[in-house]
């Protein structure tokens, strides 16, 4: 079997533009423009790379970007307080404090500081617990970009087993939740499971989530199984720079059905659920029906 290939790019550019209409309307009808502020403290050269993609990308789709760059050894005090004004800011709809902080900086107080309205993340700790207790939340970008793609793929996930390799708080455990809200039956593994290859061969669905170069093999995959690769590690294989999941792409891509690729699998869609989460929060800020297909 040769999978098919979840076009992730193109995925990404349909919601995009699904939430430019969107955006578009909300403007001409209600007069309101969705704003997402983000705040880089210090000068990661990564997420400098991060932030800058979020502002232009915030632009493409009509919204309002805010942009906080604070100088590395900004005070927690201050950053607090920042993050209290763009609480009570009208025009601000959405947050995020690009992550990692600088060491002397609490991450958990950060993160909780923020209005969970807001939180278009998902990481506060209201919204982990409303997204656990199966309540409406604001949903973590990257495993809602991976739900979507899963559900344009099979329609309803009822039923099917869901294996996620990896147990963070920012991608495994809210995408067990997910997986487990649309009535999979789920197993988290992670570096410590027994018999790895055994429990990722049950997966009809199996979700890549550990941050180890192409770990998961083709002998590891169901026939016919969905794998999502949510993997970005950068190697040097031949003496030249390299992108890799945390799937060996051509040994499961032999034996599953379908396979998200990297670069351009998961990676585009976690800007792109970024900006739907940014609308979404907009519309239930005013009152306002949510976007269709923009949720989890
Ligand atoms: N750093 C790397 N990825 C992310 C993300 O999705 N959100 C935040 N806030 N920081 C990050």
């Amino acid at each position: 079997m040769t999978a098919k290939v979840i076009d992730g790019k193109a995925f990404a550019a349909n919601v995009r533009a699904q939430v430019a209409e969107h955006v578009a309307k909300l403007k001409a009808d209600k007069g309101i423009t969705p704003g997402l502020a983000v705040v880089l403290v210090g000068e990661d050269p990564a997420s400098k790379v991060y932030v800058k993609n979020k502002h232009a990308s915030t632009i493409e789709v009509g919204m309002e970007s805010f942009e906080h760059r604070l100088p590395a050894e900004t005070s927690e005090a201050d950053l607090l307080a920042l993050i209290d004004r763009l609480n009570a800011d009208p025009a601000v709809h959405g947050i995020l404090v690009q992550l990692p902080l600088p060491k002397h900086l609490d991450s958990e107080l950060v993160i909780n500081r923020i209005d969970p309205a807001k939180d278009v993340d998902g990481f506060h700790i209201s919204n982990v617990g409303l997204l656990g207790t199966g309540q409406k939340s604001m949903v973590p970008c990257t495993p809602l970009g991976c739900l979507m793609m899963l559900r344009d793929h099979h329609g309803s996930l009822a039923g099917m087993n869901a294996v996620v390799v990896g147990r963070s708080n920012i991608v495994g455990k809210p995408m067990a939740q997910l997986l487990l809200g649309d009535s999979c039956t789920v197993t988290i593994a992670h570096s410590r499971t027994k018999d790895l290859a055994e429990v990722c061969k049950r997966a009809d669905i199996l979700v890549a989530a550990v941050g180890r170069p192409e770990m998961i093999t083709g002998d590891m995959v169901k026939p016919g199984a969905t794998v999502i690769d949510v993997g970005i590690n950068r190697i040097e294989r031949d003496g030249k720079a390299k992108l890799v999941g945390d799937v060996h792409y051509d040994s499961a891509a032999a034996v599953a059905g379908a396979i998200t690729p990297v670069p351009g699998g998961v990676g585009p869609m976690t800007i792109a659920c970024l900006l739907a989460n940014t609308l979404t929060a907009c519309c239930r800020a005013n009152g306002l029906a949510e976007p269709k297909g923009l949720t989890a």
